[in-house]
């Protein structure tokens, strides 16, 4: 693993509230918080999930709650939001991470298949922005929404994620100046086809792997770090005038315009 390249626990102080905080991306996002210095509330629908990815960071020495809610559900979310508080007393930092995906032709797709991904991935982070609002003003705190770079071109099967990813981008920069003269910063990052992760093992086909990599300008998949340096960076006061951006990591991906079958 890389060494953490920023200053010693850069976040100490800071409460950090992350969805989909137990596994994959987000739950690397959220380690990454804590071993900098931030106590952490990981959120989502499966304890199983949680615990362990709880016992990891306390274990390391940092501060860990498991909470479990269903970001669809608003009351599950103030109730998640109530318990953070109660636990660790201030909001700081939120990670929208929460996230669902499935491989589906449009014409295959459902109503429901459509509405299930964009209640998660958009009116979940929705409903995790308005649920921290009071508490992230009082700490003149922070928003992170995890995006994607789906929708910057036409992905084949993944309409309904490129539509709620989108969404999430219209948020953030809507949120961005609604809220920033409350002294809240809300940006996003849009991660490129990230290794060791469910995305990549059940999205992308094993015969997509290597023409995948091949179209990335830096010759490699992005790593899980990655998203976890581009994330400290932005919950950081080193980004205390970045607001309302969308940091694409993907090693210039999108740009080189090679998506699956490029
Ligand atoms: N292809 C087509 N439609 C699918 C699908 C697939 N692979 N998986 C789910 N759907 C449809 C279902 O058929 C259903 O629609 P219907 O009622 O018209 O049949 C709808 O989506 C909801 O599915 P359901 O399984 O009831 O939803 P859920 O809330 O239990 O699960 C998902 C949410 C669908 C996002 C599920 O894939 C999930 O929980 N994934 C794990 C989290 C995840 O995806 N993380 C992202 C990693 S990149």
């Amino acid at each position: 693993m890389m060494e953490n390249i920023f200053a010693e626990k850069i976040l100490a102080q800071r409460v950090a509230f992350v969805t989909g905080g137990g596994t994959g991306i987000t739950g690397g996002v959220a380690r990454a918080l804590a071993e900098n210095g931030a106590r952490v509330a990981l959120v989502s629908r499966k304890m199983e999930h949680l615990e362990p990815a709880a016992e990891r960071i306390n274990a390391l020495g940092g501060e860990a709650l498991a909470v479990v809610a269903d970001v669809r559900q608003p009351e599950e979310v103030e109730r998640a939001i109530a318990q953070t508080l109660e636990r660790f007393g201030s909001l700081d930092i939120v990670v929208n991470g929460a996230a669902g995906n499935f491989l589906c032709a449009a014409e295959e797709l459902s109503p429901n298949g459509f509405g299930t991904v964009v209640d998660i991935d958009l009116k979940g982070t929705f409903n995790v922005c308005r649920a921290a609002f009071a508490e992230l003003k009082k700490s003149g705190g922070s928003i992170l929404n995890i995006s994607a770079t789906l929708h910057y071109l036409g992905t084949p099967y993944q309409l309904h994620v490129s539509a709620a990813k989108a969404g999430v981008d219209a948020l953030t920069r809507n949120l961005a100046v609604e809220w920033g003269r409350h002294g809240i910063r809300v940006n996003a990052i849009a991660p490129g086809p990230i290794e060791d992760t469910e995305g990549m093992s059940r999205l992308v086909p094993e015969p997509v792997k290597e023409k995948l990599k091949r179209g990335i300008p830096l010759g490699r998949f992005g790593r899980i770090r990655d998203i976890e340096q581009a994330a400290i960076f932005l919950c950081s006061d080193a980004a205390s005038f970045i607001n309302g951006a969308v940091l694409v990591v993907d090693g210039g991906q999108w740009l080189s315009n090679r998506m699956v079958g490029g």
